[in-house]
């Protein structure tokens, strides 16, 4: 597959059955990610590999902070909320948090430090595409909650960009590669 075949048929699929990527794979695809343009040569994103058990254990830690973020706000926790915060990752055999570690860099501000973290989470799901592999890129309030930060081992000021689901298209699935129209997007000048 070309590159831009991958780009073009990188589409998100919400639910996502094993096989995950295997080892050499998930290797591939993080040196994909790591490749992604990075100004300074900083090097601030890191890759949290999740499967198996430790889904089951993350999705303990989503549910907690669901639950604390309720307690904040003064909202009444629902049943339902709850137990989707514990089993959510499950809707793919293998995800990869990548977040943006602040460097503290005198030159380059952490803006676009995250925005090189936002790049190589592009690159992890262009690689996978290319290696036969459905994704899907979620976010929500988890992105933003100090504890879901903490459990990962970043501090506050740092930043998770994405949870990056992996694992194979379902059977039968449909999948439209982007034609974008792209002319109303090209702004006039001079
Ligand atoms: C930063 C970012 C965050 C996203 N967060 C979510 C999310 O929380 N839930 C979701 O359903 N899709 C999320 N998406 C996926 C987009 O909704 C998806 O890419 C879009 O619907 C276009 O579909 P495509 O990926 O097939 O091109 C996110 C995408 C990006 C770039």
């Amino acid at each position: 597959m070309t590159a831009l075949d991958a780009i073009a048929n990188r589409r998100s699929i919400g639910r996502l059955k094993p096989p995950a990527p295997n080892d050499d794979d998930l290797r591939t695809i993080l040196k994909a990610a790591a490749s992604a343009p990075d100004h300074g040569e900083l090097r601030p994103f890191r890759f949290t590999v999740l499967d198996g058990d430790a889904q089951d254990a993350f999705g303990v830690v989503l549910e907690h902070a669901y639950l604390a973020r309720c307690a904040e706000s003064g909202r009444e926790p629902e049943r339902a909320k709850a137990e989707k915060e514990r089993t959510k990752l499950g809707r793919a055999p293998m995800v990869v948090i990548v977040s943006a570690v602040d460097q503290e860099d005198e030159k380059i501000p952490f803006v676009e430090q995250r925005d090189a973290a936002v790049a190589a989470s592009q690159n992890a799901l262009i690689a996978a595409t290319a290696l036969g592999y459905g994704s899907m890129w979620r976010t929500g309030a988890p992105v933003d909650d100090p504890r879901v930060k903490a459990a990962l081992g970043l501090r506050d000021k740092d930043a998770i960009v994405g949870f990056l689901y992996f694992g194979t298209a379902p059977e039968g699935i449909t999948l439209t590669p982007h034609d974008p129209v792209v002319d109303d997007l090209v702004l006039p000048f001079g």
